[in-house]
């Protein structure tokens, strides 16, 4: 073969190339370790001078031109490819969307719970306090008039994180923000808490891990008429049944004194709960006037009264909503969910007016 038919059949080569690959073995056929064009620039040294300077000039001129083609050959390669791809890939984004295939995402009914609970006693003029979640002693207990060794820290079945030189725990109830917020707050104070809450049981009426929201009022002539009338006015509207009836029962809390827990009052039609109708009574929440003690515990010099209440909110949801099972709540079932999941467009009515 002559050069000049060895250089055209290099630069055909590359335009008949069709592929990437392709490329790279033309250019290794021609300009590799043992191309052919490589071998013949190796001749060079071994002709006279004249022959070399043509020759030389010749090939160098042919490498020049073979690499430019085979980078032009290279892009158009590249951008068919990607024109191929784009054509076999068309996503036509009119096309209406499958209406069976679209799961919309719902609210758990705790969140909206905890919503509509937030409307409410924000609306009612009580702030919005957080607490964490990991409580040390005194703040879950001996603070709350629940020093060591009273009966009353058996009954909360506590989860205890043991620390060198403290002892921490999963907070039992949102009680303990009522200390948070009377040691860093200003007289008079309103607020209510919702949150998680914790403790070491687990049958089909409880789970280790629950929310509750705990309400505190405090100012200088608080009294229990305020209480039973905040909660009369949060029960009915939270219910939205404007007949509710309440009744205030004597217990006993250590925080509060007098403490009361409040039944409302339904009627049971056939396996099915309506609230709000006939004579039987059901337990909603835990309430009092609180005890100097706390005062004195958050470092209260004040003279001033107050009142707090705590429910559980997996319960209330449970009244108003229906779930049978508290347990479900936490299962991530999605069937579940979206049963009793809550829309995002869905307004929440608080009316019962
Ligand atoms: N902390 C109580 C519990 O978990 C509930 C409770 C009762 C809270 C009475 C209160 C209250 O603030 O006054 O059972």
């Amino acid at each position: 073969m002559n050069h000049n038919q060895l250089i055209q059949s290099a630069l055909n080569e590359v335009e008949r190339s069709n592929s990437i690959e392709d490329l790279e073995l033309v250019r290794v056929k021609y300009f590799g370790k043992n191309g052919l064009i490589t071998q013949e620039l190796k001749t060079l040294s071994s002709l006279d001078t004249d022959k070399r300077k043509e020759l030389g000039a010749k090939l160098n001129n042919l490498k020049k031109n073979f690499f430019s083609s085979l980078e032009d050959r290279k892009n158009k390669i590249e951008s068919s490819e990607i024109n191929l791809r784009l054509r076999k890939d068309f996503l036509d984004s009119t096309l209406p969307a499958r209406e069976n295939n679209l799961l919309e995402a719902k609210i758990h009914p705790i969140n909206q719970t905890i919503n509509e609970i937030v409307s409410i006693l924000g609306g009612m003029g009580l702030m919005y306090e957080e607490g964490p979640d990991i409580e040390d002693d005194f703040h879950n207990f001996s603070a709350l008039n629940i020093p060591k060794n009273h009966p009353a820290r058996q009954m909360h079945d506590t989860f205890y994180i043991k620390n060198e030189e403290e002892s921490y725990v999963m907070r039992t109830h949102t009680s303990p923000v009522q200390i948070r917020s009377l040691k860093k707050m200003p007289l008079p104070l309103r607020i209510f808490a919702p949150g998680r809450t914790y403790r070491c049981d687990s049958d089909i009426t409880h789970t280790p891990m629950f929310h509750q929201v705990e309400g505190l009022v405090v100012d200088e002539e608080i009294t229990f008429a305020n209480l039973k009338w905040f909660i009369d006015i949060f029960c009915k509207t939270f219910f939205k049944k404007e007949n509710l009836k309440l009744r205030f029962r004597p217990s006993y809390f250590p925080f509060t004194e007098p403490s009361a827990e409040v039944d409302i009052n339904y009627t049971n039609e056939s396996g099915k709960i309506i609230l709000g109708e006939g004579t039987k009574w059901m337990e909603i929440l835990g309430c009092g006037m609180v005890h100097p003690e706390v005062f004195k515990m958050s470092g209260i010099k004040k003279k001033v009264t107050g009142f707090a209440f705590g429910m559980g909110i997996e319960r209330l949801a449970m009244l108003k909503y229906g779930m049978p099972d508290l347990r479900d709540f936490f299962d991530s079932d999605l069937k579940w969910l979206e049963h009793y999941g809550f829309s995002f467009l869905e307004e929440t009515d608080l009316s019962w007016r």
